[in-house]
């Protein structure tokens, strides 16, 4: 590592203060694979109460975390409460996201910040006019070895490329996500509601990955100004490639859901002084990511192994501290409606057949 690179705290840094009083919306698939274990572990933070509409839901995370649970947001949010973690379908976010902050709360809220940038607009806007915290769940901000990257493609000089690839396996992935969550408490009629508004799969896919690909893009080189990008299926598999212009390169990617292989997440970029070379892991391995620096004066590679980090845990830990010090959230509510901007601006490239949507 050169001198001028800080290396992140792959630790867990110091509590900012008592445990945030934290009450948990949305009792579902993310919320108990990731949020309530990430939770448990965490001084910082303290789960109060959970609420789902579904009394299955609601009842088996209440039963086994100890802590009330509701089928009312209402209720939740009179709980004694700091802030809210809100881990419900995307239709919802904005306005069970408003609902947190008028109630006077801060809101952790899942990727995408809404359904739409607008919408995503709103709760900027209320979270501004109300001074409270909104961060957005875009965890991978939170994982050493991406703040590595980050740290080191600044030190790269005049960037003159870089790529980003994010692709979901089909049949692998059933057998890998039981070998690793948790027991899950499950509603069936909550799965078929779902399941009909996961149908248009060329809407739903892109929104719930693009919001981490494009995160990504713009946490390690900035904001972007115009996309232009295509869509091809293979059966039931959709892949989008685009390309795009930010305010420091130009930049690729690639988003397909699903691949016959496995999980295969990264980014390469090349500047005038060197290159970064990154490999992230399913982020339920808790493995942070595997980063290779080339130096080019040196002609020496940099590679720190963090080991295995919870980008869970960290994004909950950044947001108590965020809360507890009056500081800025990483990601914040106006990085969730740029995330959202770009998802709408591939949508219009591919109605476009590629044509070039500027930002
Ligand atoms: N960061 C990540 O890695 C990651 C991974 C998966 C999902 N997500 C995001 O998390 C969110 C939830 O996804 P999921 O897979 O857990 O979905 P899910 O359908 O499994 O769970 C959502 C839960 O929200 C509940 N719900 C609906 N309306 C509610 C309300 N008014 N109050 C309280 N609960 C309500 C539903 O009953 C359901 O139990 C989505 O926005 C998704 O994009 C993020």
């Amino acid at each position: 590592m050169t001198q001028d690179q800080a290396a992140p705290d792959s630790t867990t840094p110091e509590a900012a203060g008592p445990a945030l009083r934290l009450g948990l919306i949305g009792c579902g698939r993310i919320a108990q694979v990731a949020h309530l274990p990430a939770i448990a572990k965490s001084a910082d933070v303290r789960l109060v109460a959970v609420s789902d509409p579904s009394t299955v839901l609601a009842g088996a995370v209440s039963r086994r975390y100890d802590v009330p649970g509701y089928s009312r947001t209402e209720e939740l949010l009179q709980a004694g409460l700091e802030a809210v973690l809100v881990a419900v379908p995307d239709r919802f976010h904005r306005d069970i996201g408003c609902q947190a902050l008028q109630a006077g709360l801060h809101v952790l809220i899942e990727k995408p910040a809404a359904a739409t940038s607008e919408e995503a607009g709103d709760l900027l806007d209320m979270a501004a006019k109300l001074g409270r915290k909104v961060q957005v769940g875009a965890m991978r901000r939170h994982d050493p070895g991406i703040q590595y990257a980050r740290a080191a493609v600044e030190g790269l000089g005049a960037i003159a490329s870089a790529t980003f690839w994010y692709r979901l396996p089909t049949t692998l992935r059933a057998s890998t996500e039981a070998a690793l969550f948790p027991p899950l408490a499950v509603d069936q009629s909550v799965r078929s509601t779902e399941a009909q508004f996961k149908a248009d799969r060329e809407t739903y896919l892109l929104r719930t990955h693009g919001a981490h690909v494009f995160d990504a893009v713009r946490y390690l080189l900035g904001d972007v100004t115009q996309v232009r990008a295509e869509l091809s299926r293979s059966r039931a598999d959709l892949h989008w490639r685009g390309s795009m212009r930010t305010t420091r390169a130009p930049a690729s990617f690639e988003i397909s859901a699903n691949i016959h292989a496995n999980y295969a997440e990264g980014a390469e970029v090349f500047g005038e002084r060197g290159a970064v070379s990154i490999r992230s892991y399913f982020p339920f391995y808790r493995q942070a990511s595997s980063v290779r620096v080339f130096h080019e004066q040196s002609l020496e590679w940099t590679s720190p192994d963090y080991g295995a980090a919870d980008p869970y845990q960290r994004q909950l830990e950044a947001f108590a501290r965020a809360v507890r010090r009056d500081e800025p959230t990483d990601p914040g509510a106006s990085d969730g409606v740029e995330a959202l901007r770009l998802i709408e601006a591939t949508a219009a490239s591919v109605r476009a057949d590629g044509r070039p949507v500027d930002l």
